[in-house]
Protein backbone atom coordinates (compact mmCIF):
# COMPACT_ATOMS: atom_id res chain seq x y z
CA UNK A 1 0.00 0.00 0.00
CA UNK A 2 0.94 3.29 -1.15
CA UNK A 3 1.63 5.93 1.75
CA UNK A 4 1.54 9.27 -0.08
CA UNK A 5 2.55 10.32 -3.66
CA UNK A 6 5.98 12.31 -4.20
CA UNK A 7 5.26 14.45 -7.76
CA UNK A 8 1.64 15.55 -6.56
CA UNK A 9 2.93 16.94 -3.07
CA UNK A 10 4.16 20.25 -2.21
CA UNK A 11 7.43 19.14 -2.53
CA UNK A 12 7.11 18.35 -6.40
CA UNK A 13 10.20 16.98 -8.09
CA UNK A 14 13.60 18.11 -6.96
CA UNK A 15 14.72 19.11 -10.81
CA UNK A 16 17.82 20.62 -9.06
CA UNK A 17 19.58 17.93 -7.30
CA UNK A 18 22.59 16.05 -8.65
CA UNK A 19 20.69 13.11 -10.16
CA UNK A 20 17.89 14.65 -11.61
CA UNK A 21 20.20 17.08 -13.60
CA UNK A 22 21.99 13.70 -14.46
CA UNK A 23 19.09 12.60 -16.30
CA UNK A 24 18.62 15.58 -17.73
CA UNK A 25 21.97 15.16 -19.17
CA UNK A 26 21.09 11.46 -20.47
CA UNK A 27 18.14 12.99 -22.09
CA UNK A 28 20.69 14.64 -24.40
CA UNK A 29 23.33 12.64 -24.73
CA UNK A 30 22.28 9.77 -23.95
CA UNK A 31 20.25 8.84 -26.96
CA UNK A 32 23.21 7.87 -29.29
CA UNK A 33 22.16 4.99 -31.97
CA UNK A 34 24.54 2.61 -32.10
CA UNK A 35 23.08 1.02 -35.20
CA UNK A 36 24.41 4.60 -37.04
CA UNK A 37 28.00 3.83 -36.24
CA UNK A 38 29.89 3.33 -39.44
CA UNK A 39 32.12 0.39 -39.06
CA UNK A 40 33.31 0.22 -42.67
CA UNK A 41 37.02 1.87 -42.02
CA UNK A 42 37.43 -0.67 -38.99
CA UNK A 43 36.45 -3.78 -41.76
CA UNK A 44 39.00 -2.55 -43.56
CA UNK A 45 42.01 -1.75 -40.89
CA UNK A 46 40.78 -5.41 -39.46
CA UNK A 47 41.72 -7.18 -42.10
CA UNK A 48 45.06 -5.31 -42.15
CA UNK A 49 45.64 -5.94 -38.72
CA UNK A 50 48.76 -8.61 -38.06
CA UNK A 51 47.17 -11.77 -36.34
CA UNK A 52 48.61 -10.62 -32.90
CA UNK A 53 47.05 -7.42 -33.34
CA UNK A 54 43.85 -9.32 -33.77
CA UNK A 55 44.39 -11.55 -30.97
CA UNK A 56 45.25 -8.20 -28.33
CA UNK A 57 42.01 -6.71 -29.96
CA UNK A 58 39.81 -8.86 -29.05
CA UNK A 59 41.09 -9.99 -26.02
CA UNK A 60 39.66 -6.02 -25.34
CA UNK A 61 36.63 -6.07 -26.69
CA UNK A 62 35.62 -9.34 -25.42
CA UNK A 63 36.20 -8.18 -22.02
CA UNK A 64 34.44 -4.97 -22.98
CA UNK A 65 31.70 -6.86 -24.28
CA UNK A 66 31.35 -9.30 -21.16
CA UNK A 67 31.84 -6.19 -19.15
CA UNK A 68 28.72 -4.39 -20.68
CA UNK A 69 26.21 -7.77 -20.38
CA UNK A 70 27.28 -8.69 -16.89
CA UNK A 71 26.05 -4.63 -16.17
CA UNK A 72 23.32 -4.55 -17.90
CA UNK A 73 22.22 -7.89 -16.20
CA UNK A 74 23.10 -7.08 -13.03
CA UNK A 75 22.00 -3.33 -12.72
CA UNK A 76 18.03 -4.52 -11.77
CA UNK A 77 18.10 -4.89 -8.10
CA UNK A 78 19.92 -1.61 -7.23
CA UNK A 79 17.72 -0.01 -9.21
CA UNK A 80 14.78 -1.57 -7.14
CA UNK A 81 16.14 -0.58 -3.80
CA UNK A 82 16.12 2.54 -4.82
CA UNK A 83 12.59 2.39 -6.02
CA UNK A 84 11.53 0.96 -2.71
CA UNK A 85 12.84 4.04 -0.96
CA UNK A 86 10.52 6.72 -3.05
CA UNK A 87 13.71 7.84 -4.68
CA UNK A 88 12.20 9.11 -7.83
CA UNK A 89 14.58 11.65 -9.23
CA UNK A 90 17.36 8.82 -8.52
CA UNK A 91 15.16 6.11 -10.10
CA UNK A 92 14.33 8.31 -13.13
CA UNK A 93 18.19 8.26 -13.74
CA UNK A 94 18.86 5.11 -13.05
CA UNK A 95 16.52 4.00 -16.21
CA UNK A 96 18.61 6.22 -18.89
CA UNK A 97 21.46 3.89 -17.01
CA UNK A 98 19.74 0.77 -17.87
CA UNK A 99 19.51 1.95 -21.34
CA UNK A 100 22.63 2.70 -21.88
CA UNK A 101 24.44 -0.44 -20.72
CA UNK A 102 21.82 -2.26 -22.89
CA UNK A 103 23.46 0.09 -25.91
CA UNK A 104 27.11 -0.64 -25.11
CA UNK A 105 26.20 -4.29 -24.73
CA UNK A 106 25.07 -3.74 -28.35
CA UNK A 107 27.36 -1.46 -29.54
CA UNK A 108 30.52 -3.85 -28.97
CA UNK A 109 28.46 -6.72 -30.44
CA UNK A 110 27.80 -4.97 -33.68
CA UNK A 111 31.16 -3.85 -34.02
CA UNK A 112 32.03 -7.70 -33.25
CA UNK A 113 29.72 -8.94 -35.95
CA UNK A 114 30.91 -6.00 -38.34
CA UNK A 115 34.57 -7.61 -38.23
CA UNK A 116 33.19 -10.93 -38.67
CA UNK A 117 34.14 -12.39 -34.67
CA UNK A 118 31.57 -14.99 -34.74
CA UNK A 119 34.16 -17.46 -32.55
CA UNK A 120 33.44 -17.90 -28.65
CA UNK A 121 35.87 -15.42 -27.23
CA UNK A 122 35.27 -16.47 -23.33
CA UNK A 123 38.91 -17.81 -23.60
CA UNK A 124 39.86 -14.66 -23.48
CA UNK A 125 38.42 -13.84 -19.50
CA UNK A 126 41.35 -14.60 -17.45
CA UNK A 127 40.82 -15.77 -14.14
CA UNK A 128 41.07 -12.20 -11.71
CA UNK A 129 38.57 -11.29 -14.84
CA UNK A 130 36.06 -14.29 -14.02
CA UNK A 131 36.61 -13.76 -10.17
CA UNK A 132 35.24 -10.26 -11.11
CA UNK A 133 32.63 -10.15 -13.58
CA UNK A 134 31.27 -14.31 -13.29
CA UNK A 135 30.82 -13.87 -9.56
CA UNK A 136 32.13 -10.63 -7.10
CA UNK A 137 29.14 -8.40 -9.19
CA UNK A 138 26.37 -10.64 -9.85
CA UNK A 139 26.86 -11.67 -6.83
CA UNK A 140 26.84 -8.25 -4.90
CA UNK A 141 24.38 -6.64 -6.67
CA UNK A 142 21.69 -10.09 -6.64
CA UNK A 143 21.75 -9.70 -3.00
CA UNK A 144 20.28 -6.52 -2.91
CA UNK A 145 17.20 -8.01 -3.53
CA UNK A 146 16.80 -9.71 -0.35
CA UNK A 147 19.13 -6.97 1.69
CA UNK A 148 18.83 -3.51 0.84
CA UNK A 149 20.36 -1.89 3.86
CA UNK A 150 22.98 0.65 3.53
CA UNK A 151 25.92 -1.57 3.93
CA UNK A 152 24.62 -3.83 1.22
CA UNK A 153 23.72 -0.83 -1.30
CA UNK A 154 27.38 0.54 -0.59
CA UNK A 155 29.11 -2.87 -1.30
CA UNK A 156 26.61 -3.24 -4.52
CA UNK A 157 27.81 0.65 -5.75
CA UNK A 158 31.88 0.07 -4.77
CA UNK A 159 32.32 -2.79 -7.02
CA UNK A 160 29.70 -1.74 -9.99
CA UNK A 161 30.33 1.75 -10.02
CA UNK A 162 33.49 2.76 -8.52
CA UNK A 163 35.66 -0.65 -9.71
CA UNK A 164 34.00 -2.07 -12.83
CA UNK A 165 32.82 1.54 -14.24
CA UNK A 166 35.44 3.92 -12.17
CA UNK A 167 38.81 2.03 -12.36
CA UNK A 168 38.13 -0.76 -15.10
CA UNK A 169 36.32 0.66 -17.83
CA UNK A 170 38.06 3.68 -17.57
CA UNK A 171 41.91 1.91 -18.06
CA UNK A 172 39.94 -0.18 -20.90
CA UNK A 173 39.29 3.08 -22.58
CA UNK A 174 42.41 4.70 -21.47
CA UNK A 175 44.54 1.79 -23.27
CA UNK A 176 42.30 2.33 -26.55
CA UNK A 177 43.35 5.72 -27.11
CA UNK A 178 46.98 4.67 -26.62
CA UNK A 179 46.79 2.41 -29.37
CA UNK A 180 43.86 2.47 -31.55
CA UNK A 181 43.13 6.70 -31.71
CA UNK A 182 46.76 7.81 -31.48
CA UNK A 183 47.23 5.86 -34.97
CA UNK A 184 43.51 6.10 -36.52
CA UNK A 185 42.77 2.88 -36.22
CA UNK A 186 39.36 1.43 -35.96
CA UNK A 187 37.51 4.95 -36.21
CA UNK A 188 33.75 3.61 -35.61
CA UNK A 189 35.19 1.46 -32.17
CA UNK A 190 36.28 4.65 -31.28
CA UNK A 191 33.50 6.91 -31.89
CA UNK A 192 31.31 4.45 -30.16
CA UNK A 193 33.71 4.39 -27.25
CA UNK A 194 33.67 8.43 -27.40
CA UNK A 195 30.00 8.09 -26.67
CA UNK A 196 30.34 5.38 -24.25
CA UNK A 197 32.69 7.74 -21.78
CA UNK A 198 30.36 10.28 -21.93
CA UNK A 199 27.76 7.78 -20.75
CA UNK A 200 29.99 5.83 -18.32
CA UNK A 201 30.78 9.62 -16.98
CA UNK A 202 27.42 9.60 -15.75
CA UNK A 203 26.99 6.50 -14.24
CA UNK A 204 30.43 7.07 -11.83
CA UNK A 205 28.96 10.63 -11.16
CA UNK A 206 26.29 8.43 -9.87
CA UNK A 207 27.74 5.61 -8.28
CA UNK A 208 29.76 8.48 -6.15
CA UNK A 209 26.89 10.62 -4.96
CA UNK A 210 25.05 7.25 -3.92
CA UNK A 211 28.29 6.49 -1.68
CA UNK A 212 28.28 10.32 -0.85
CA UNK A 213 25.12 10.07 0.25
CA UNK A 214 25.11 7.18 2.55
CA UNK A 215 28.61 7.96 4.05
CA UNK A 216 26.98 11.27 5.01
CA UNK A 217 24.12 9.06 6.33
CA UNK A 218 26.79 6.67 8.24
CA UNK A 219 29.86 8.36 8.33
CA UNK A 220 31.41 4.80 9.11
CA UNK A 221 30.93 3.43 5.98
CA UNK A 222 33.67 5.28 4.47
CA UNK A 223 36.19 3.14 6.27
CA UNK A 224 33.90 -0.10 5.25
CA UNK A 225 33.52 1.53 1.17
CA UNK A 226 37.75 2.03 2.16
CA UNK A 227 38.28 -1.41 2.92
CA UNK A 228 36.33 -2.95 -0.16
CA UNK A 229 38.17 -1.15 -2.98
CA UNK A 230 41.57 -2.10 -1.27
CA UNK A 231 40.20 -6.31 -1.96
CA UNK A 232 39.10 -5.46 -5.20
CA UNK A 233 42.52 -3.27 -6.29
CA UNK A 234 44.15 -7.15 -6.99
CA UNK A 235 42.04 -7.94 -9.33
CA UNK A 236 42.65 -4.54 -11.26
CA UNK A 237 46.39 -5.43 -11.08
CA UNK A 238 45.58 -9.25 -12.10
CA UNK A 239 43.46 -8.31 -15.19
CA UNK A 240 45.93 -6.21 -16.03
CA UNK A 241 48.71 -8.28 -16.00
CA UNK A 242 47.50 -10.97 -17.92
CA UNK A 243 45.89 -8.18 -20.72
CA UNK A 244 49.30 -6.94 -21.36
CA UNK A 245 50.76 -10.43 -20.93
CA UNK A 246 51.97 -10.52 -24.67
CA UNK A 247 52.41 -7.59 -25.69
CA UNK A 248 55.04 -6.77 -27.92
CA UNK A 249 57.38 -3.69 -27.46
CA UNK A 250 57.92 -3.44 -31.53
CA UNK A 251 54.63 -3.18 -31.98
CA UNK A 252 53.94 0.91 -32.28
CA UNK A 253 50.72 0.44 -30.53
CA UNK A 254 52.64 -1.01 -27.92
CA UNK A 255 51.04 0.44 -24.17
CA UNK A 256 53.50 -0.29 -21.51
CA UNK A 257 52.11 -2.66 -18.67
CA UNK A 258 54.03 -0.06 -16.24
CA UNK A 259 51.52 2.98 -17.43
CA UNK A 260 48.74 0.15 -17.59
CA UNK A 261 49.38 -0.51 -14.01
CA UNK A 262 49.94 3.05 -13.12
CA UNK A 263 47.03 4.44 -14.81
CA UNK A 264 44.87 1.74 -12.81
CA UNK A 265 46.05 3.34 -9.55
CA UNK A 266 45.66 6.33 -9.88
CA UNK A 267 42.16 5.84 -10.73
CA UNK A 268 41.95 3.79 -7.36
CA UNK A 269 42.99 6.51 -5.05
CA UNK A 270 41.01 9.27 -7.16
CA UNK A 271 37.48 7.30 -6.63
CA UNK A 272 38.64 7.39 -3.00
CA UNK A 273 39.44 10.91 -2.99
CA UNK A 274 35.97 12.03 -3.94
CA UNK A 275 34.06 9.47 -1.51
CA UNK A 276 36.44 11.10 1.26
CA UNK A 277 34.81 14.66 0.40
CA UNK A 278 31.29 13.50 1.68
CA UNK A 279 32.34 13.17 5.10
CA UNK A 280 31.42 16.03 6.93
CA UNK A 281 29.00 17.19 4.24
CA UNK A 282 25.03 17.49 4.80
CA UNK A 283 22.67 15.49 2.22
CA UNK A 284 21.62 18.40 0.86
CA UNK A 285 25.04 19.88 0.34
CA UNK A 286 26.26 16.73 -1.68
CA UNK A 287 22.74 17.23 -3.79
CA UNK A 288 23.79 20.66 -5.35
CA UNK A 289 27.51 18.93 -6.18
CA UNK A 290 28.18 20.50 -9.43
CA UNK A 291 28.35 17.68 -12.51
CA UNK A 292 31.82 18.89 -13.15
CA UNK A 293 32.90 18.55 -9.98
CA UNK A 294 32.03 15.15 -10.25
CA UNK A 295 33.85 15.05 -13.45
CA UNK A 296 30.79 14.32 -15.73
CA UNK A 297 31.39 15.00 -19.43
CA UNK A 298 29.25 16.52 -22.17
FE1 LIG B 1 28.53 0.63 -20.06
FE1 LIG C 1 27.98 2.18 -17.01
Amino acid sequence: MRESVITTSTRGLRMDVLPYRLYKKAKKLGIWNPEDIDFSQDQKDWTDTTPEGKTRLLRLVSMFQAGEEAVTLDLLPLIMAVAKEGRIEEEMFLTTFLFEESKHTEFFRLFLNAIGAKEDLSHFHSEPYKKVFYELLPEAMGRLVTDTSPRAIADASVIYNMFVEGVLAETGYWSFYQSLAKFGKMPGLIQGIEYLKKDESRHIAYGTFLLQRLIAEDSSLYDYVQERMAELAPYAMAINEVGVADSDPNDPMYVRPEDVMAFTAKQLSLRMEKLARAKNKSIEELYQTSEEAMGVLS
